[in-house]
C-alpha cells in the first residue's frame, strides 16, 4: 500500500490504473499543468538537473530518494497515507460515526469549495517565487528554492486527484480554473490575498515560508482531522514536504540575522546606514519584513467570527489543530472563546461562542508556533552578544480582515489614529526604499559553495552532502 507505482504516467499509490475513467481525465489534465509549469514556473530553468527529493513511498522512515532531475521531469504524483477501515469520526455533530470514504451529498459545497481554496495556494506560491532563481544567494539556496517549488506543484496534483475523483464534472472544471487563476493578475487573480503579493526578494522569501508555509500547515493539520478521510490521508502526506519549506524560512532568515549581528559586531554599530553599506540587511528592516509577512499570513485564518467555521467543524469537515490530541468534548457547544474587537479606541476582548471563533483558535495556534521560531532567531542575536531582539506584532497590527480590519494598531497593540499611522507605517512596515535597498543586494551567487555577502552560509548541506556540492546542474 505504502508504496509508490512508477510504472503509471502518473506515480501513484492509489490503484490509479484500476480506474480507468479517473486515470483519462487526470492524464488529460497533466499536460496542461506541464503547460502551466513552463508558463510561470521557475524562470529559466528547463534545463538544470537539480538535485531534488521525490517522494518514493508514504512510509515515514525513507519516504524520499535524492537525485538529479529536470523539474519539468519530476514525478509529480497522488499520494496518500494509508487509511485505516475502522477509522471514525472523531469531532463534532457527527462524532462516533464512521468516517466517509466519500463526499456526503450535503458536504459536497463546502468541501468543494474547502479543496479548492487550499489547491489554488500550492501554484500561486509557484507563481509569485518565478523570479527568485534569477538572484539567488547560492547554489545551495537556488536548490531549496526549486525543492519548494516541485512539491507545491505536488500539493495542488494532490487537491487537484481529490477533485477529479469525488467531485465529477464539477471537480474537474475547478481543477482547469486552479491552471488558469494567476497570483497578482487583475481579472483573474488567486482566491486568497497573501498569495496575490508578490515575493520580489530572498528575504521576502524566506518569510513567507516561514510564515504563510506555516499557515499552510496550520490549515492542512486541520484538514487532516476531516471526517473526509481522502482529504485526511492526502493532507497528511503533504505536511511530510511541508516541513522543509518552513525550515528552509526560519533557517534562511537566521543566517540573515547572523550576517547582520557578525557585521554589527566587526563595526561596533547598529547604525542602519553603516550597515547598509556594509551590505547587510539592518535588523529594523528584518524586523518590518517580518511585521508584514506576519501580518498577511493571520489574515489568512479568515475572520474572527464566522459562521461558516462553526459550519466546517459541526458537520466534521475540518477540526482544529491536533483535534486528537484534546481532552474537551469535540462538540464545543456552549463554550466560548476571546476575541478582540476596537471599543471606543481601545482594544477590548469579548467572549463569543467557541464555534464562531475558531478561525481565532486557528489563528492562535498558527501565532504560538511562529512566535516560537522567532525566539530561536533571537538566540542567533544572543549568541552574537547583541542586545537587540525581534519580536512578533500585535495581532491586531495591519490586519485586513474581520473584526480588527477596520482600525489602525501599531505594532505593539495601541489603537491610532489616521496621522499617527501614516507619520509612522515607515518604520513598522517595509518602505519603498527598503524594498529598493534589499533588492539592490539582490544578485545571482551560484558557484558552488559560494554565497552572497548578506547571508551566512548554512551549518550543513542537504542530505548529507557538503555545503559546497554542486547542487544545480546548469544545463
Ligand atoms: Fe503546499
Ligand atoms: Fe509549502
Amino acid at each position: 500500500m505504502s508504496n509508490i507505482d512508477y510504472s503509471e504516467k502518473i506515480p501513484n499509490n492509489v490503484g490509479l490504473g484500476d480506474d480507468r475513467t479517473l486515470k483519462r481525465a487526470l492524464e488529460q489534465w497533466q499536460p496542461n499543468f506541464i503547460n502551466w509549469w513552463d508558463d510561470v514556473g521557475p524562470e529559466g530553468s528547463t534545463d538544470y538537473d537539480v538535485y531534488l527529493r521525490t517522494a518514493v513511498s508514504v512510509d515515514p522512515q525513507g519516504w524520499a530518494q535524492f537525485g538529479f532531475v529536470k523539474m519539468r521531469d519530476y514525478r509529480w504524483g497522488i499520494f496518500l497515507n494509508p487509511g485505516d477501515a475502522e477509522r471514525k469520526i472523531h469531532f463534532g455533530d457527527h462524532k462516533g460515526e464512521k468516517a466517509w470514504a466519500d463526499v456526503p451529498g450535503e458536504h459536497r459545497a463546502n468541501l468543494r469549495r474547502i479543496i479548492v481554496t487550499q489547491g489554488d495556494t500550492e501554484p500561486a506560491s509557484v507563481e509569485q517565487q518565478r523570479a527568485l532563481g534569477l538572484t539567488a544567494p547560492s547554489m545551495y539556496d537556488l536548490r531549496n528554492l526549486f525543492q519548494i517549488n516541485v512539491e507545491e506543484g505536488r500539493h495542488l496534483w494532490a487537491m487537484v486527484y481529490l477533485l477529479h475523483k469525488h467531485f465529477g464534472r464539477d471537480g474537474r472544471e475547478e481543477a482547469e480554473a486552479l491552471l488558469e487563476r494567476r497570483s497578482g493578475d487583475e481579472n483573474n487573480p488567486r482566491i486568497l490575498g497573501a498569495f496575490n503579493e508578490a515575493t520580489p526578494d530572498w528575504l521576502s522569501f524566506f518569510m513567507f515560508t516561514y510564515f504563510t508555509d506555516r499557515d499552510g500547515k496550520f490549515q492542512l493539520c486541520a484538514l487532516a482531522e476531516s471526517s473526509f478521510d481522502p482529504l485526511a490521508r492526502t493532507t497528511k502526506f503533504m505536511l511530510t514536504e511541508e516541513a522543509h519549506h518552513m525550515f528552509v524560512g526560519e533557517s534562511g532568515v537566521s543566517r540573515v540575522i547572523q550576517r547582520t549581528a557578525a557585521a554589527m559586531n566587526e563595526l561596533k554599530t547598529d547604525e542602519a546606514s553603516k550597515l547598509r553599506a556594509a551590505g547587510v540587511i539592518d535588523l529594523p528592516t528584518i524586523q518590518r519584513y517580518l511585521n508584514f509577512h506576519y501580518s498577511v499570513t493571520i489574515d489568512l485564518f479568515g475572520a474572527d467570527q464566522s459562521s461558516n467555521a462553526a459550519t466546517f467543524y459541526s458537520t466534521g469537515i475540518k477540526g482544529r489543530f491536533e483535534e486528537g490530541k484534546r481532552s474537551d468534548d469535540h462538540v464545543l457547544k456552549g463554550q466560548t472563546y476571546r476575541v478582540l474587537e476596537a471599543k471606543d479606541g481601545q482594544l477590548v476582548e469579548k467572549e463569543v461562542p467557541m464555534l464562531n471563533a475558531l478561525n481565532e483558535v486557528l489563528r492562535d495556534d498558527f501565532i504560538k508556533d511562529s512566535v516560537a521560531g522567532v525566539g530561536r532567531w533571537n538566540k542567533v542575536l544572543e549568541k552574537a552578544g547583541l542586545p537587540h531582539r525581534l519580536t512578533v506584532p500585535h495581532k491586531a497590527f495591519h490586519r485586513n480582515i474581520g473584526a480588527l480590519s477596520g482600525v489602525k494598531v501599531s505594532p505593539d497593540g495601541r489603537v491610532v489614529n489616521e496621522a499617527e499611522w501614516s507619520a509612522n507605517v515607515d518604520r513598522w512596515l517595509p518602505s519603498r526604499e527598503d524594498r529598493a535597498f534589499v533588492a539592490s543586494l539582490m544578485g545571482r551567487v551560484v558557484e558552488p559553495g559560494k554565497f552572497a555577502n548578506w547571508i551566512a552560509p548554512p551549518v550543513m548541506g542537504i542530505n548529507r552532502q557538503p555545503v559546497d556540492f554542486e547542487y544545480v546542474r546548469f544545463g
